[in-house]
This record gives structure tokens, C-alpha cells and sequence, in this order.
């Protein structure tokens, strides 16, 4: 994994390297960093004692919500807390983090969720990444292995949610758990990992996708044929819809496919998805979208913070795997939105909000479940996005 991400890094340099179009950097990127340490030290201290994890801040009730180590966001806050380590170098964050990640090493066998991904890469494989442990890989492994007991060989996809035994639900967040898969086949040498990662990613580009190139929440496939059964809303306004969070899952989660394995249909499919939100008559200027690009009550339909990070981080990424416009297009887009981002409207002022970093995301509007919050993934996206930007403004 090491050594991935310093191809990554060495990439985004040689790229960056070639010509000075992205070599002034707009956005306040070290002030916007300090002032996230500064807050995510602040939650530390709202935790204390708790043994749990953050999940969201109740405005009107003035209260941190957190949940244990089984929530699927469990392992954005440490995550966050080593990107964070990562560029301030304050020990008190990393001391956080690792806190944490012993409160988190039970889910290594937790084959109940395919957030299982989620939940070990962001925290451990960052914790990994800064000093490598035989321990985390024992871990990250075993996460691993859980995810692909969800495998379906009939279906070619890994189980989101567990239903009924005629339900297969798949859904495009899922995407994003096969990094770990991607770590596990490197990490171990067995092959199973990668290829279960490819064969879902084939199957979700097969079947999750428009005409237009957005794509449905969720698919509920026949566990037993493959065939599909129906389409799902989900967390987005209908199953016509094209939910903001869930094609930025797509639009990191094509990146991520085609930075491991070179495959140039992932690279056209993340294209396809960057290509559908920028352009998306709905998108507002400032670059945050609205919580569904189809939301009935646009233009006073609640933003999505959170589906703007991700959105953020994937551009980035994807502006060094094209060339000449749509870099350029790719990387000022990420640019703006990272400038929305920090500033006062997004931003919360040091010891407020519950010690998160942004305001305004959207969980869940059908279920009517945390509308309008911060939330712990929101921030994720938004401090490595800032890294990742960080990484290539700061080139000699
Ligand atoms: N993975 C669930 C969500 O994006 O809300």
C-alpha cells in the first residue's frame, strides 16, 4: 500500500509537473488545515470518556450524537484525525487516532455489512500508511476477508444490506469498500481480493447506470439468477432520481477502480459521472449540489456538504488521469468547491458544531434522518481533499 501511494504522490507531482496551469493555488490550504486540527482537538474533548465514536452534532439540543464501533462511519473520525497528524505533525491527534482504532478492531469480523470497508481502510489503512504495523495488516486483512464473505459468484457483486432471502440489495456506495480489497490482494498475494473488486465493478457498471450517465442508489438482484428485480430510490428523492452522495460515490469509486487496475472503461465511466454533475443544469454555482440533482424544491432544496467533498477529493484525483481541458476543468471545479467549502458558510468556527469540521450535509431526507448536519464523512472527504490539493500546489 506504501508503495501506492507514492505512485500516487509521484504521479500527481510528474503531472503537475509539466506546466504551471495549476501552480497557484487559490484556497487557504494550511489555514484551512490548522483550523480542522484545532476542531477535531476540540471533539476530542467532547468525547472524553465516552468510548464512542461521533456520528453527528443535534443543533437544537446542543449535543454530540455518537454511536460504537458498528456504525458504518466509525472509521472516518480516526481516519481524519491521521490526514490531520499527517500535515500539522501534532502528536495529540495521532495518540486520537490510534485511541480509536483499538476500539474499532473487533470489526475485523464483522461480515454483517460491506461497510466494513469504510470502516477499517479510512481508519487503519492511514494509520498503515504513516507507520506500518504488522498488527494493523493482520487486521486489514481479516476486514478483507469479511467483505468477500458478501461475495456472490451468481451475481457478481458483494451484499450491501441483508434482507430477505430473495433480496440481493446492491448499492453504489459499495464502490468505495473495494480500496480495501485492492490493499488485501497486494498485502497478501491472493488474488481472490482483486478479482471479487473487478467482477463488482463490472457488474455495477453493467447494471447501475443510465442513459445519462447517473445512476440508481440501489439495485435488489434475484439471489438465485442475477437477474435484477428493481430499482431503489434509496437515500435519494425517487429511483428516477439521481441522488447527489451516490454519484459521488460513483464518481470517486470509478477513480479509485481505474488508479489499481488501468482499466480504460473505468476511466470513461468516472469521466461520464464528473461530466454529468459538472454539467448538471441543477449544480449551483458554488459547486455544493442540492441533496438530489432532482429534487423537487430546487432552488431552496437543502445542499449537500458532504456529497461535495466527495465530489472534491474523485476530481482530484481523476484531473491526473486526463489531460488538457478536462484537467484543467477537473481541477478548478475541485478548486471551487474546496474554496466553498472553507469558507464561514460551510465552516464552523473552532468550538462549535460538535467539534466537526463542516456544516450542512444531508444523511438521509426519505428516512428523515439527519438532515441538515455535520457529518463524520463530510469532513473525511473534505480534510483528504485538502491534502490531495495540498500535494500539488505545494510542488517545488
Ligand atoms: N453509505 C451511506 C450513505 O452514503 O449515506
Amino acid at each position: 500500500m506504501k508503495k501506492i501511494t507514492l505512485l500516487f504522490v509521484v504521479a500527481f507531482v510528474c503531472v503537475f509537473s509539466t506546466g504551471d496551469l495549476f501552480a497557484k493555488g487559490k484556497v487557504k490550504v494550511d489555514k484551512a488545515l490548522e483550523h480542522a486540527a484545532r476542531q477535531y482537538l476540540y471533539m476530542r474533548d467532547e468525547l472524553k470518556g465516552t468510548n464512542q465514536f461521533p456520528k453527528t452534532y443535534d443543533k437544537h439540543m446542543q449535543r454530540l450524537k455518537t454511536s460504537n464501533s458498528k456504525w458504518w462511519c466509525s472509521g472516518f473520525y480516526p481516519g481524519t484525525l491521521f490526514y490531520l497528524y499527517e500535515e500539522t505533525g501534532n502528536e495529540e491527534l495521532y495518540t486520537e487516532g490510534v485511541r480509536m482504532l483499538k476500539l474499532l478492531e473487533p470489526e475485523q469480523y464483522n461480515v454483517n455489512t460491506h461497510d466494513v470497508g469504510f470502516m477499517m481502510y479510512c481508519s487503519y489503512g492511514n494509520a498503515n500508511r504513516i507507520a506500518p504495523q504488522s498488527g494493523y495488516k493482520d487486521i486489514m486483512a481479516n476486514s478483507a476477508r469479511s467483505l468477500i464473505t458478501r461475495f456472490s459468484p451468481v451475481v457478481g457483486c458483494i451484499k450491501s444490506h441483508n434482507r430477505g432471502s430473495d433480496d440481493y440489495v446492491v448499492i453504489i456506495d459499495n464502490m468505495m469498500n473495494l480500496e480495501l480489497l485492492f490493499w488485501a490482494a497486494q498485502a497478501t498475494g491472493d488474488s481472490t481480493f482483486y478479482d471479487i473488486a473487478v467482477k463488482h465493478a463490472d457488474t455495477t457498471l453493467k447494471n447501475h447506470f443510465r442513459a445519462d450517465n447517473s445512476l440508481y442508489h440501489g439495485l435488489n438482484y434475484n439471489p438465485k439468477t442475477g437477474t435484477i428485480k428493481h430499482y431503489q430510490g434509496g437515500q435519494g428523492f425517487s429511483e428516477k432520481s439521481a441522488w447527489a452522495r451516490g454519484q459521488a460515490w460513483g464518481l470517486y469509486g470509478y477513480t479509485m477502480m481505474y488508479r489499481f487496475t488501468k482499466k480504460p472503461e473505468y476511466l470513461e465511466q468516472a469521466i461520464k459521472i464528473a461530466e454529468f454533475v459538472l454539467n448538471h443544469p441543477n449544480m449551483p454555482k458554488d459547486l455544493i449540489p442540492y441533496w438530489d440533482y432532482n429534487a423537487p424544491d430546487i432552488p431552496d432544496a437543502l445542499r449537500d456538504a458532504s456529497a461535495a467533498a466527495i465530489n472534491c477529493s474523485g476530481l482530484l484525483e481523476l484531473s491526473q488521469y486526463v489531460s488538457g481541458d478536462k484537467a484543467e476543468k477537473y481541477y478548478k471545479a475541485a478548486e471551487k468547491m474546496l474554496q466553498t467549502l472553507s469558507s464561514p458558510v460551510y465552516t464552523a468556527e473552532v468550538g462549535t458544531n460538535g467539534g466537526f469540521i463542516l456544516k450542512h450535509s444531508v444523511g438521509n431526507i426519505p428516512s428523515g434522518t439527519e438532515v441538515d448536519v455535520p457529518l463524520t464523512y463530510a469532513d473525511y472527504y473534505y480534510v483528504e481533499a485538502l491534502c490531495r490539493y495540498k500535494s500539488l500546489v505545494d510542488k517545488p
